[in-house]
């Protein structure tokens, strides 16, 4: 089976490619990049214009909630949500229940994955048994059942000297550790961003420093290993700087930071919904210095991946009082517009950065196939719409929950469509497209 994508701009930043290009798929991969390739045989299909085709997006930080919460969401419905935003894998958080800490756990979520056959899916391994922060677990196991990293995600390690033997182990397996960082005394039982917003609003406060304290903690655990230390869902200016200083003493941190932490602020507390529990997720939305350290990490390189941390919550979990209700929002199907939006059309950064940031870093991060266009990779390719005006809307999700604070909002920036292994998993219906 050959298909010859024709005449988009392909944009693959690990081979430095930015242009018209056609573009060959054999046997679900990727065979050829060239201007004007030849048919032989294959199936042609034009690229509507204005398009950009890229290597398939990956969310490296997504919350699937199977096994054990499937009213918020299942492995299935989670990678249907993934599709219709255009990424073509994701990587799925260990804090299902019971918690992703053995084999069994992972091998469940590999087969439905499987079975639903949309985005792949990379399962991230518990550093410590259920999570709990005592003893390690079986990190060869989860390694050798398919696991590509592991974290305590929703929580930081417990202490230094398990996050420090974590890394020593998991650096032996090539694969890196993956920290919320927050130090939990600082944070006690904060539920909004230490400032003057959750001080109007009489919200107990979670200090910038309790992340930044957690973030410094392993910049100097992987400086003593040498292990690859990652922070999951940066957001705030003392851990930008921390993993800034890190990188340029030859730390090998990296960082990625959500699309609701480059876009919003903590002014969404007060406003345009005051309490919104559509807002609350951990770490805190901050202050506007923070969002502006986020946007300038992500222009300057610091930042290595967007990551949604799409955590989908039921409709009557967060419809309570904001101290009660759970933290986080869904992501996937928001982010592409977001980031187009915010990032490219604000004219922060151009869509080859992007590109790198959604697709070929976290594909570094995790050691996963997939973030370029080389001949011999899976075709696992996104199509986007950098211009295509998007109207979020929260009833119409593929994904089980609806936890946005996006709702309504009109962006610029969509997805024509997501190519898995070859095949076409979805396309935009706002989009005339035989892909
Ligand atoms: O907002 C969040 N939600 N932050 C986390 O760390 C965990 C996540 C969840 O699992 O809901
Ligand atoms: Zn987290």
């Amino acid at each position: 089976m050959k298909r010859l994508l024709k005449g988009g701009r392909v944009i693959d930043p690990a081979n430095g490619i930015d242009g018209v290009h056609d573009l060959l798929i054999e046997d679900g991969r990727i065979a050829r990049v060239g201007r004007d390739l030849p048919a032989e045989g294959a199936t042609v299909v034009e690229i509507p214009a204005g398009s950009v085709v890229c290597p398939g997006l990956i969310d490296m930080h997504v919350h699937l909630r199977e096994p054990g919460q499937e009213h918020k969401e299942t492995v299935a419905s989670g990678v249907a949500s993934a599709v219709v935003g255009g990424f073509t894998a994701v990587a799925c958080m260990p804090n299902t229940s019971p918690v992703n800490d053995n084999a069994n756990v992972t091998l469940l979520i590999l087969a439905k994955a499987a079975e639903a056959n949309l985005a792949r899916v990379y399962p991230i391994g518990a550093v410590s048994k259920g999570s709990k922060g005592e003893l390690l677990a079986d990190i060869a196991e989860l390694k050798q059942a398919g696991c590509v990293a592991i974290t305590d995600d929703g929580h930081p390690v417990s202490t230094a000297l398990l996050l420090r033997r974590a890394l020593e182990y998991a650096g032996m397996f090539g694969m890196p550790v993956i920290e919320h960082c927050e130090d939990s005394t600082l944070k006690g039982d904060g539920v909004a961003h230490e400032g003057f917003h959750a001080a109007s609003l009489g919200l107990r406060g979670i200090p910038g420093a309790a992340e930044a304290l957690g973030v410094e903690r392993g910049v100097l655990l992987s400086e003593l290993t040498g292990s690859h230390f990652h922070v999951a869902h940066m957001s705030a200016r003392a851990s930008m700087r921390a993993v800034r200083k890190g990188k340029e003493a030859g730390v090998r941190v990296t960082c990625e930071v959500a699309p609701h932490h480059f876009t919003l602020t903590d002014e969404a507390l007060a406003s345009p919904i005051p309490y919104d529990t559509n807002v609350k997720m951990n770490p805190p939305l901050r202050e506007a210095a923070d969002r502006d350290a986020m946007l300038a990490g992500i222009a300057d390189g610091t930042v290595d991946a967007i990551a949604t941390d799409h955590a989908p919550h039921h409709y009557d979990e967060k419809r309570v009082e904001f101290d009660r209700a759970p933290f986080g929002i869904v992501g996937l199907e928001t982010a592409v517009p977001l980031a187009i939006d915010r990032l490219v059309h604000a004219g922060l950064i151009r869509l080859p950065r992007l590109i790198e940031l959604m697709s070929t870093g976290p594909a570094r991060i995790l050691r996963v196939p997939g973030g370029s266009l080389s001949p011999g990779s899976p075709a696992d390719i996104t199509v986007l719409a950098p211009d295509l005006k998007v109207r979020i809307r929260a009833a119409q999700m593929r994904s089980r929950s609806k936890n946005t604070p996006f709702d309504g909002w009109e962006l610029r920036g969509g997805v024509v469509a997501t190519i898995v292994a070859g095949r076409t998993v979805y396309t935009n219906p706002d989009v005339e497209t035989r892909l």
